[in-house]
């Protein structure tokens, strides 16, 4: 949560961090501030609201003539410590240090109340207040000395970019798990939260070590450990360009997002079918991975949690292990039952989940094996863990995921068919079959898609209802809980997800006339049950939205409205059924006037606990 970005160069420093922090600004967008250094010592400028609005007061300053700046640092804020205010957002100034800060600092009261015996009074509600007033109580001259005795008394995550009004022209930069990648190029030297802000200057840049002090001048980038030795970064290469992270003709980011599916799916599996078969030598991914494992655990947050949830139903299905999905906040705190037998699958579209990745770490601690999916590259999950399958989804911008989703299910389901046939329990035939059904999803999404005009007339009946449920048996039901907090995440209609079973057991008093009841009824095992519960929300008047496949046979009095999807094998129809729900989301938001893709009080990186 927060994006942040530091320049030093060529360039007009003020234009870099604008563009850098509008497209960091899914990260958060409560407020936003730069800081630069100019004739005259550091300027800040910093305001609540969007980018946009900062952006608005640094072209009246530009008109103001303030000196050029080609140096500065720049952050979108998600408020965590200390409301919305102008005080509180970044940069902060204590003396001689100017920064901006993602994360949390666990022991900012401690640090506050030593800080105030010594005369030093913050002026916000921050905890990044306090680390710039620590850190201009430490100073002596020697930026890297006075960031290692900082560090030592800092407690919590933290990603900072650092100016020191005596060292024009020069930003250091540190982290301790939330993220920070960085570059040097002709125009200078960069570093941001975010690929996104750098894409425009580099796709070779490096991702910054923990405990590590980045140095950036204007013809040069190094790093050091704390102690000052310098160090070699590790460089990496980006495979995508601009155009990925731009809405490219499309109104919204997760519209686009929804439309790139099929390239997204294809990208993501082309390359891990060889000979007909699911194949992971690419990804140094080795058949022996299972084993002496006799149990998994899939532990995630938000939709990635709920992609575990339909890898759980393959993963059993097709390996005969039990498999538990965990939300990965709730894993971390309750001592665990993991051992050398088990293995541990965490799934991030960020890989800089916080929860996430404490949970991963546990998991290591306690001997288990771990292979994480993530979307990006280098992130820090894919490197705390043994093995990675990296989705190949591209840069997802809106905060509803939705393409890295349907990655993640096709990486949980290229699993499950390379285990169960590395470990004799699927015949070599059944795997190929099973590959060549998993292929031909892929158009019959991209016809799914085409159904945006129906699926967008039924959302103009969501926009005035206040509660809606999602009801579905087995693998339907676990899209129900994704379909779920898509539409409230956005609509900000309330929502619940249920096993269409157990609505009798309680939720059925909530379903009275005109309550919208979105039923799935894909699976062919159950169908015949999903379809009695669905007489049993009709008979309560309830609104239906059915969703089938081609072929099953739906009488109209269940129905107000019914979805075909196209005919694929049930156990691939999560993936279409997905899209309708997706798009279901979008347009209810769309048609409430909301804000698609920056819903309120959410962020989509969550770098803190
Ligand atoms: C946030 C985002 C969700 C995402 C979740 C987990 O809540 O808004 O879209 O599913 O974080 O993020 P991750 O990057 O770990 O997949």
């Amino acid at each position: 949560m927060c994006g942040i970005i530091g320049f030093t160069g060529y360039a007009d420093a003020k234009k870099v961090m604008i563009d850098g922090l509008t497209a960091l600004e899914y990260r958060g967008y409560d407020s936003a501030g730069i800081a630069f250094f100019e004739e005259n010592g550091i300027k800040t400028l910093k305001t609540i609201g969007k980018v946009s609005v900062l952006a608005d007061k640094v072209a009246k300053e530009v008109v103001a003539k303030t000196s050029e700046s080609t140096c500065g640092i720049g952050h979108t804020r998600w408020a965590t410590h200390g409301g919305v205010t102008d005080t509180n957002a970044h940069p902060h100034t204590s003396g001689k240090v100017t920064l901006i800060h993602n994360g949390i600092i666990e022991n900012y009261r401690e640090l506050e109340l030593s800080l105030k015996e010594s005369g030093r009074t913050p002026v916000s509600q921050t905890d990044t207040e306090i680390a710039a007033l620590l850190i201009d109580s430490l100073y002596d001259g020697d930026a890297i000395k006075t960031i290692k005795k900082a560090v030592e008394l800092l407690e919590g995550a933290y990603a900072f970019c650092i100016m020191f009004a005596d060292q024009p022209d020069i930003i250091y930069s540190l982290r301790n798990s939330s993220p920070l990648v960085a570059c040097h190029t002709k125009e200078g030297s960069i570093i941001a939260s975010d690929m996104v802000a750098l894409i425009d200057y580099s796709k070779d840049y490096f991702v910054v070590p923990e405990m590590h002090v980045v140095i950036l001048k204007r013809d040069s980038i190094s790093l050091t450990d704390l102690d000052g030795n310098e160090v070699s970064p590790r460089m990496l290469h980006v495979n995508w360009d601009m155009t990925a992270a731009k809405k490219g003709g499309y109104p919204h980011f997760m519209l686009k997002e929804i439309h790139e599916q099929p390239d997204s799916l294809r990208n993501t599996i082309l390359p891990r079918i060889q000979n007909k078969l699911p194949d992971f030598t690419a990804d140094n991914i080795p058949d022996s991975l299972f084993d002496g494992i006799s149990r998994i655990i899939i532990t995630a947050c938000g939709t990635a949690m709920h992609a575990g949830l339909i890898g759980k139903v393959m993963l059993e299905r097709l390996l005969r292990f039990p498999v538990t999905v965990e939300i990965a906040s709730e894993f971390r705190y309750q001592d665990p039952i993991i051992d050398k037998s088990t293995l541990v699958i965490t799934i991030s579209q960020s890989g800089e989940t916080a929860d996430t990745l404490a949970a991963l770490k546990l998991a290591k601690e306690y001997g288990a094996s771990t292979l994480s999916i993530v979307n990006v590259k280098g992130s820090s999950i894919a490197r705390e863990s043994d093995y990675v399958l990296y989705t190949h989804a591209g840069p997802e911008i809106a905060v509803a995921s939705t393409k890295a989703y349907t990655a993640q299910l096709s990486c949980l389901y290229l699993l499950a068919f390379r285990f169960a046939y590395a470990t004799g329990k699927l015949e070599k035939e059944k795997c190929i079959e099973e590959m060549h059904e998993l292929l031909n999803m892929i158009p019959a999404l991209e016809e799914t898609i085409s159904f945006d005009k129906k699926i967008e007339e039924i959302s103009k009946q969501l926009t005035e209802k206040e509660d809606l449920f999602f009801i579905g048996r087995g693998l339907d039901y676990a899209l129900s809980c994704e379909g779920s907090i898509k539409l409230k995440e956005i609509s900000y209609i309330h929502s619940e997800a249920y096993a269409a079973g157990e609505l009798k057991h309680g939720t059925l008093s909530l379903v009275t006339e005109g309550v919208p009841v979105v039923a799935l009824a894909t699976q062919q095992k159950v169908y015949s049950k999903m379809i009695s519960n669905i007489r049993e929300v009709k008979a309560r008047n309830a609104f239906v939205v059915l969703i089938t496949m081609k072929g099953q046979e739906a009488e109209p009095s269940i129905y107000d409205y019914h979805i075909t999807l196209p005919e694929v094998k049930d156990t691939y129809a999560p993936f279409l059924a997905a899209i309708v729900l997706q798009l279901l989301a979008y347009y209810t938001s769309l048609h409430r006037g909301l804000n698609v893709d920056q819903p309120r009080n959410l962020a989509k990186s969550v770098t803190v606990e």
